[in-house]
């Protein structure tokens, strides 16, 4: 049905570099193609500081703000756009709590990780945050569209 297709939501989603160098990224992607989204965008870069810093400009006043930039800018980051009806709400469900500590196993931080500093993965909060972080981190040539077999079985 292509004009349901039309509509899918897009989220951000973000392999941080504990994750990246830990050689989880076929894992991770595993998981949101399993489920049945579909990768609409994807590549690996070094954000610089300032860049990390304005990806987690809400958090400024958090007192862990500049170690989390020094680590988001730290290493390689797989940076992803994913879509599907209700991915953004779902994604955060597959990635788990923002504590792993907390998170339900089963989840990628419940299973993948230990402490919230090195929480291995990063998903856009709501909609707003999913268009914001898209726009940020892709330009909008990077997005592919096209056509997945599985989706006239998903949808
Ligand atoms: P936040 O946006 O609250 O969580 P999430 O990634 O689940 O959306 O925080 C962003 C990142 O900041 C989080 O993934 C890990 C880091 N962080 C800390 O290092 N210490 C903390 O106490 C919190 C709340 C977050």
């Amino acid at each position: 049905q292509e004009a349901h297709a039309a509509e899918l939501e897009r989220t951000f989603i973000a392999i941080k570099p504990d994750g990246v160098q830990r050689g989880l990224i076929a894992e991770i992607i595993s998981r949101f193609e399993r489920k049945g989204y579909k990768l609409v965008a994807i590549k690996l870069i070094v954000p610089s500081k300032e860049f990390a810093q304005t990806h987690y400009h809400d958090l400024k006043d958090r007192p862990f703000f500049n170690g989390l930039c020094d680590f988001l800018s730290s290493g390689p980051v797989l940076a992803m756009v994913w879509e599907g009806e209700g991915v953004i709400k779902y994604g955060r469900k597959l990635i788990g709590t923002t504590d792993p500590q907390k998170s339900e196993p089963g989840t990628i931080r419940g299973d993948l990780a230990v402490v919230v500093g090195r929480n291995i993965i990063h998903g856009s909060d709501g909609p707003e945050t999913a268009r914001n972080e898209i726009a940020l981190w892709f330009e909008p040539s990077e997005l592919v569209s096209y056509a997945s077999n599985a989706e006239k079985w998903l949808y």
